[in-house]
């Protein structure tokens, strides 16, 4: 059921109940992260391993840094500089806490994130607890960026607060923030540069190696075969497709034939744009996906992070 009602839906989530939500990077499937049994229904739902950890979000960024006494100085400047926000940070958890083990699937550390989306500080602001929230997606699936994608993936009974289409449409960075430099672990909106100016220090690989699902190979894929080409010309060479049954996104003109064609002109609407696409072009039939990759530089190494993992999933899509 999709809603407008923001008071209805906190009330939903302070009675235990799941609650789709916008914000700026995708539409998040939201549970009070202070009950075992509310964030269980987000795993339920999903379908989603016990031991992948959630986002916890928030409104207010002085809470969000008290969830860890364990928060270094570079990730405060972080913090100042780009909450509320499409970045993520992972601090190291303190024995006995108060974050709940379920919502950070029994690991270590907890990933916190204060959205800048209108309305999900609507939602989060009255919400006296943290809001769990991974992607509002079947596990493995494309992130929805619209609420008529949330509802696409899990039907009408699921409450979804209605919001315009994601912004930015990718998942916000992910910046480990648990050893002396920041570490990214995923890309996003948030880039490499943006930490560099901010901190003073490069993100460098963590040295020990955390669990963050996201990265797994073949995420983020749509349910037919996407393929990569690094420029138009390329797409020539593409002899497995046809391209009347193809759709095509990037790029700027196309005289070939596709089904249906996205033509972009900056990253921003790229990376805005990309999950609908697929979807669309699931939706109308296509039987493959071309993609002309962007160079990797701001948020075009996101958008090819994405790509990559998507494209991996050809095999099993097949
Ligand atoms: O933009 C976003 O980040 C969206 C919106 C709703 O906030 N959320 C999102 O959540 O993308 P999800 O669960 O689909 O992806 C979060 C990623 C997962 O790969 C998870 O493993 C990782 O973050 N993660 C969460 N908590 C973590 C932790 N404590 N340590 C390591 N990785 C963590
Ligand atoms: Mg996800």
């Amino acid at each position: 059921m999709i809603t407008t009602d923001i008071e209805f839906c906190v009330e939903a989530l302070t009675n235990g109940e799941l609650v789709a939500f916008p914000t700026e990077t995708v539409f998040g499937l939201g549970a009070r992260a202070d009950s075992a049994l509310a964030v269980d229904k987000i795993f339920e739902l999903k379908q989603r391993p016990k031991d992948h950890p959630l986002i916890l979000h928030c409104s207010n960024i002085d809470i969000a840094l008290a969830i860890s006494p364990y928060i270094p100085d570079y990730a405060k400047s972080l913090a100042e500089n780009f909450w509320p926000g499409p970045m993520t940070l992972i601090f190291k958890r303190a024995l006995g806490d108060a974050v709940n083990d379920e919502a950070v699937g029994g690991h270590d550390t907890v990933a916190v994130r204060v959205p800048s989306h209108k309305i999900a500080r609507a939602l989060l602001e009255p919400c006296g607890f943290f809001v769990a929230a991974p992607s509002a997606n079947r596990f493995g699936r494309v992130s929805p960026t619209k609420a008529e994608h949330v509802v696409q993936e899990f039907g009408d009974d699921l409450i979804v607060l209605d919001g315009e289409q994601s912004q930015v449409g990718l998942e916000s960075t992910i910046i480990s923030c648990v050893e002396d430099t920041p570490s990214i672990l995923r890309f996003g909106a948030i880039t490499n540069s943006d930490v560099l100016r901010v901190t003073n220090l490069e993100s460098k690989p963590l040295t020990q190696r955390i669990a963050a699902p996201g990265t797994l190979e073949n995420h983020y894929a749509p349910s037919i075969p996407l393929y990569l080409v690094e420029n138009e010309a390329e797409i020539d060479g593409l002899t497995d497709i046809e391209i009347e049954n193809a759709s095509l996104i990037g790029g700027s003109e196309s005289k070939r034939p596709f089904k249906l064609v996205k033509m972009v002109s900056t990253y921003e609407q790229y990376a805005h744009e990309l999950y609908d696409f697929f979807r669309e072009s699931e939706k109308i039939g296509c039987k493959a996906i071309v993609a002309i990759k962007p160079i990797a530089e701001g948020i075009g190494s996101a958008i090819n992070d994405r790509l990559v993992k998507a494209s991996n999933s050809k095999e099993e899509a097949k």
